[in-house]
Parts: structure tokens; C-alpha cells; sequence
């Protein structure tokens, strides 16, 4: 691209932007997807970094921070801020770098250094520095947006004001802000002590939700009476790096002035790696602070860049996490919750006990069999655990069985008092009352509005659950029909609060695929799966179409004369997962979306959706253009430069599918050494074939 086309690009893009912030900020009505909005503001990053004197006085990069919210206001990051996966035992530590060696296509022995740090249990947090001067600070969120607390952020000393040295122009650094233990325990102590009434004084239960509580404060002044620390792990948006290592980066921003981590090292051998692992994990009690575990980092930043990410995850970074914490305490109740799919969950109340600085009332006993291998009654001690996020657990019954009778389970729903069943080769015992069960209504609904799935803001349970006893809500269509009105008419609704959610709710009123689907709550099918779906059919009417198809299919297949059921069950298993046709669907997940559009219930419930006047979005691919933008490649032979899946990922990102078998639909064959009879059909059919280099020619020519 040359200069004249970068600047015209920017301008492009400098209005655009600014079209989606006013239509997402003001508007609430955003037209894209917060995922191609990243991609547009990316876009302006790499051009502006490649063309720095063309950065436009109006550009989207100089424009921080919108419009107003309630609390605190709301920013779109602009490089996402993502998680971590976990890795526990010391297997999956190899396991990661054998996947960065494959996905790099490096030899087994091949060297891969890696940085090491501690993970500490923070809240993170995005610093944005313009030529060198802090200009907006924003929290996590959900990755793609964050609250801004520029303000609050000021008054922590480790943050500062403007960096030491040589800057590059725009440089986002991210990082932790945190809590020591001792200045929580401090903070505790005040608040209790101010409290008026000290049985009602508010206290945090752990450092973790302190810092979090401190800097989401509306009055900076609260937080700057807060003891609050930052150490910096990583970076967001940069216009230039000061080195092209993990490790070179982190001290330069320590060189600015940013504390990093002291026990930031870099290595070479995962023996290595692993010993400064038990070294951390052996001073944890005694450190100052609170951590979970150490992340290891690809060192190597152009390796970083092609290893990319994973949902929200990076490729190059794994979190090694510390075993979980255990303590004693009393089992004071047996609680039974009944989920969306009418499963009967028993949940142990406990007396309030502290477990690695988190106190924990309640923990998980999974199921009927579960309360039995535990022989767990009302009024043992018992042993618990928790493991960072996940729900804790009970670990063993400490009372040895005595004269008590067991823990009877219920045979009846608690909630609706239908039979609870458990089917044959079921672990879990599930309420029979289906849609008349108001807990299995309730929990539908609740799922249907989730972060994950359709996300309307402002409609939590307890909405919900009130909603529903009054009959306003009896299924999620209903959500698409409340007005204005019968919220008015409910105490404690005024206008602003009913005006916010119909928005809420008319902002969602065209779900993506992939969302709608997870929304439906599917049986087997999370987020990954609606994903892999959406991918795959791209449109609500194609997606369809395959289940019609698909069920048709299912119905009409009629055992052989003579044929084994197993033998049957295997045959109709192997069409139903063909029909489904998307890569990582098996047969209990393909069957558990037949079952579910067999059923006519569900069928209208979705057509009263659709008929509140939701739309599906299609899913639009934010790709770049280039020569095989919807073009099918089929990889053949052996890589050596790439692996597989990288090339699949680049094909992918440049708006081609892959495929494994060559036909006439296939517009490009890339084939390697050993390639046979693939490559044989493409030259028979006349397909386009290149070699590796070809390909990464094409490759870097569409960048
Ligand atoms: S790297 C792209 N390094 O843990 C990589 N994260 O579980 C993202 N965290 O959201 C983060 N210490 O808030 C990184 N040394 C460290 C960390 C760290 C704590 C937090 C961070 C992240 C979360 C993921």
C-alpha cells in the first residue's frame, strides 16, 4: 500500500469508527459486531504504525473514552483484552509447549524460551499512554469493553503519571491492580470499625474483591484513600515495541518507570521452568500478596503473532496454577437446585469457612452418587477445596459413619413435586415435570438473557423470578413483547429504569447465530459448539434447512433385517453426525440437537420468538479480501514451514474454507512433499495447485 492509498484508508476508517462508537455509545444500536469493530480499530493501529506521520488529528487512536453511563463509562478496548487457559499438573505444562512446537511446525527438540512470572489474583487493567502520558485507564469487562477509571487509577502510586525515557507514541500497558494482604486485613479493620452498626459493617471477602471494590469506585477519592498496587504483565495497542522479545518488552516498561514482577524470569528448559514454579509456589505463604498460580509466556513476539488465539485465549500464554486449598468444616444443610434441564443438583451449605483468604458457604456435591461415595449427612465435618474460580467442592466425609441414617435424596421435585427420575446409565436425577417445573422455566429464562448468550443488561433473576410469578414472563419470547407500560404499572419501576431495559432489550433484538443458538440452551450445546455451528451453517435458514434434513434422516432409518441394535445404533450415529456435518460434533451432541428440534414444544417456542420479531444475524466473516476469500483449499502432503492447523488458520483469516477432500468445488490445492492422490485429482480436474512457498507467498501478498 503506498501513501496515498494508507491516508485515504485512515480517513475511511477515522469516519467509520467514529459512526460505530456514536451508533454503540449514544445510540445503543451498534451495527457491527464488537469483534469486526476490534478488527476496524486494529486495522487503524497497523496502518498508523506503519505510516506515523499520516496519524489524523481526528484518528479513532487519539479519541479516548465515550459517553456517559450511569456508573462508570464504558470503552471498547482496542486490542481485546483476553484470559488465560489453565494448566495444573506438570503434563500440561509439556503439553502446551508440544502444542506451540507443533503449531510453529518446530522440531521436537527445537528450543522454545519461555518467560515465567507469578499470576497474581488482581483485577486487570489497561494504562494507555500517549507520547508518554497516562491518557485513559479502563478495566477489564468482558475483554472487549472495560470501565474507564482513568481517575481512579491516578491515585495509585505504582501508576505513573507520564513514562521515563523513550516512548513510543501510543502504548497501552496492562497489568494487575492489587491489594496486599496486609493493607485488606487493614482496610477490614476500618470499615469495621467505622461501621455504625458493626453488625452490618461492610467487609471484602478477599483481597481480590477489595481491589476490585476500591478502584470501580464513582468518587476517586474513595480509592485514593485505598491502598492499591499495579505490576504490569503484558501490553494492549502499541504503535512501536522496544523489543521483539516477552522479555525485552517487560523490562523496557519496567525502564519506564512500571513495576513488573520480581520473579519475572525467562527460560530455555522447562526443567527449568518448573523449578522456578516450586520455588514460587514454596514462598507463596510469605509473600505479600496473593497468587494463584505462575504464567509462562512465549518469548519470542513474531512467534507470539502467528500462534494468535483461541476463543479468548492466547495460544502463546498458559496459566501453571497452584493446587487448590483445602479446609474442615461443618456440613450444615443439603440444599436440591433444579437446572434449565430439570437435573437435580444437591448443594452443601456449610458453616462459613475461610479457604486460601476466600470464604466459602457453600460448595457442590454434584449428584446421588457423589453424596454417597461421601456417605455425607447433615451435621458432618467435612473437607472441602477450592481451585480459583471453579465452585468449591467437598473432597471426604471427616465423621466416620456412626448410628445416623443416610441422606435420603428426594424421589420428587422440590420445586414443581413431579417424579425425579434417573434414566438408565444417567448419573443425574432430573425433575420429570418438564415446562410445567417453574424452576426449569425460570432457569431457561435466566439462561436465555446471560452474559454468554443473548445478554440483555438489566434483566437479572430477580427480575425475572418476579416477572415470572406475575405471569409477564412465561417463555423468552415474552421477553421480546414486554412494554414500557407494565413496567411502568410494577412498583419500583420509573421511567428511566423501564426506558433502560426495553432498550436493553430491543438492542438484542437481532442475536448472532452462534449466541441464539447457545441461547436456546440446547442440551451438550455451550458456547464452543453454537460456535462451531454458527461457523460452519452461517445463516439461521441454513442451519435449519441441515436440522430438517438431518431429522428427516434420522426418522426414516429403519434397522436392517437382522441387524444387531448396536450394530443399528453405530450406522445411524455415523448419518446423524455426516448430516450434522461440523468438525468436533459427535454423536451425543448431534443427537441431543435432533432430540431437541423433535421436540414440537421447542419448535414454538422459537417460532414465537422469531415472531416477536427477533432476526438472526448471519455470520459475516471479518476477513481480509484477498484471491481466496470464499474459495474451498484443500492442504496436501506434508508442511514444512507451517503446520496444519496454522495454515488452516491463515486460509481462514483470509476468508477461505478448508477442506479435506479435493472435488470440483475446490478452487485451490496446496500441496507439499508426498502428496498423491490429491494433488493427482486437482491436476485430472484443473485446480489451481502451489507449492508451500506459493502459498505463503499469497499469504504475505494479502496482508
Ligand atoms: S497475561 C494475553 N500475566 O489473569 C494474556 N495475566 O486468568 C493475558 N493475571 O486476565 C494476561 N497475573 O488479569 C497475565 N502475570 C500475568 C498475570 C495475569 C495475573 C490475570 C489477568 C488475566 C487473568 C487470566
Amino acid at each position: 500500500m503506498n501513501e496515498q492509498e494508507a491516508a485515504i484508508e485512515l480517513e475511511r476508517l477515522a469516519k467509520e469508527i467514529a459512526r460505530h462508537n456514536r451508533l454503540y455509545h449514544g445510540e445503543d444500536a451498534p451495527e457491527i459486531s464488537d469483534a469486526e469493530y476490534d478488527s476496524l480499530v486494529r486495522r487503524n493501529a497497523e496502518l498508523e504504525a506503519d505510516f506515523p506521520h499520516l496519524v489524523r488529528e481526528d484518528s479513532p487512536s487519539r479519541q479516548v473514552g465515550a459517553a456517559p453511563a450511569a456508573h462508570l463509562s464504558k470503552v471498547r478496548h482496542a486490542v481485546p483484552m483476553l484470559s488465560l487457559d489453565n494448566a495444573f499438573a506438570d503434563e500440561e505444562v509439556a503439553d502446551f509447549v508440544g502444542r506451540v512446537r507443533r503449531y510453529l511446525n518446530l522440531a521436537e527438540e527445537a528450543e522454545v524460551a519461555l518467560t515465567a512470572e507469578p499470576k497474581i489474583d488482581g483485577l486487570s487493567c489497561s494504562l494507555r499512554y500517549e507520547k508518554g502520558v497516562l491518557v485513559l485507564a479502563a478495566t477489564r469487562g468482558d475483554g472487549t469493553t472495560g470501565e474507564v477509571v482513568t481517575d481512579n487509577v491516578r491515585t495509585i502510586s505504582d501508576i505513573p503519571e507520564r513514562l521515563a525515557g523513550e516512548v513510543p507514541d501510543v502504548f497501552e500497558i496492562r497489568g494487575e491492580v492489587y491489594m496486599s494482604k496486609a493493607d485488606f486485613a487493614a482496610l477490614n479493620a476500618r470499615l469495621l470499625e467505622q461501621a455504625e452498626d458493626p453488625a452490618k459493617a461492610r467487609q471484602f471477602a478477599n483481597p481480590r474483591n477489595a481491589a476490585a471494590g476500591s478502584l470501580r469506585q464513582k468518587d476517586a477519592s474513595v480509592t485514593a484513600s485505598r491502598p492499591l498496587r499495579f505490576y504490569a504483565h503484558g501490553w494492549g495497542q502499541a504503535s512501536a515495541l522496544p523489543a521483539d522479545t516477552q522479555l525485552g518488552v517487560m523490562k523496557a516498561i519496567a525502564r519506564w518507570g512500571v513495576p513488573i514482577a520480581e520473579d519475572l524470569e525467562r527460560f530455555t528448559d522447562q526443567v527449568g521452568m518448573l523449578a522456578h514454579y516450586r520455588a514460587i509456589e514454596a514462598k507463596r505463604a510469605d509473600l505479600p500478596f496473593d497468587i494463584d498460580g505462575v504464567v509462562y509466556k512465549v518469548d519470542r513476539l513474531d512467534w507470539q503473532e502467528r500462534l494468535g488465539f483461541v476463543s479468548r485465549a492466547p495460544r502463546w500464554a498458559v496459566a501453571h496454577k497452584f493446587p487448590a486449598e483445602k479446609a474442615e468444616t461443618l456440613l450444615e444443610s443439603i440444599d436440591i437446585q433444579v437446572g434449565r434441564t430439570g437435573k437435580l443438583t444437591p448443594v452443601a451449605r456449610l458453616k462459613p469457612v475461610s479457604v486460601g483468604g476466600v470464604t466459602v458457604t457453600n460448595a457442590t456435591l454434584h449428584n446421588k452418587d457423589e453424596i454417597e461415595r461421601l456417605g455425607v449427612r447433615v451435621g458432618d465435618r467435612v473437607l472441602i477445596q477450592r481451585a480459583g474460580d471453579v465452585i468449591p467442592q467437598v473432597l471426604e466425609n471427616l465423621t466416620p459413619g456412626d448410628d445416623r441414617p443416610a441422606y435420603l435424596f428426594p424421589t420428587h421435585c422440590p420445586e414443581c413435586g413431579s417424579d425425579a427420575i434417573r434414566e438408565e446409565g444417567e448419573v443425574d436425577v432430573r425433575c420429570t415435570g418438564g415446562l410445567i417445573c417453574p424452576a426449569q422455566r425460570v432457569e431457561r429464562l435466566r439462561h436465555f438473557v446471560s452474559r454468554h448468550a443473548l445478554d440483555i443488561e438489566g434483566l437479572g433473576i430477580t427480575h425475572i423470578e418476579s416477572f415470572f410469578r406475575d405471569g409477564l414472563l412465561q417463555s423468552p419470547a415474552d421477553i421480546f413483547k414486554l412494554t414500557k407500560e407494565q413496567l411502568l404499572a410494577r412498583e419500583r419501576w420509573a421511567e428511566i429504569s423501564a426506558a433502560n431495559l426495553i432498550a436493553a432489550i430491543d438492542a438484542r433484538r437481532r442475536p448472532p447465530l452462534d449466541r441464539f443458538l447457545y441461547a436456546l440452551g440446547i442440551r451438550h450445546v455451550g458456547e464452543v459448539t453454537a460456535r462451531d455451528l454458527a461457523r460452519r451453517y452461517r445463516s439461521w435458514e441454513a442451519f435449519q434447512a441441515m436440522i430438517d434434513s438431518a431429522l428427516a434422516l434420522r426418522q426414516d432409518m429403519q434397522p436392517a433385517i437382522g441387524e444387531e441394535e448396536r450394530k443399528f445404533l453405530q450406522r445411524r450415529n455415523k448419518a446423524v453426525v455426516e448430516a450434522v456435518g461440523t468438525p468436533n460434533i459427535g454423536p451425543e451432541v448431534a443427537n441431543a440437537l435432533l432430540d431437541f428440534f423433535e421436540e414440537p414444544h421447542n419448535r414454538e417456542v422459537i417460532d414465537e420468538i422469531l415472531a416477536a420479531g427477533v432476526e438472526v444475524e448471519d455470520v459475516v466473516h471479518k476477513v481480509r479480501e484477498s484471491p481466496v476469500t470464499g474459495k474451498t483449499i484443500v492442504f496436501t502432503g506434508s508442511l514444512e514451514a507451517l503446520s496444519r492447523d496454522e495454515a488452516k488458520a491463515q486460509a481462514e483469516a483470509l476468508g477461505a474454507r478448508t477442506a479435506d477432500s479435493v472435488s470440483a468445488k475446490t478452487g485451490l490445492v496446496v500441496a507439499g512433499p508426498g502428496a498423491g492422490s490429491k494433488l493427482r485429482k486437482a491436476q485430472e480436474l484443473g485446480i489451481e495447485v502451489l507449492d508451500e512457498a506459493g502459498w505463503l507467498a499469497l499469504v504475505a501478498a494479502s496482508q
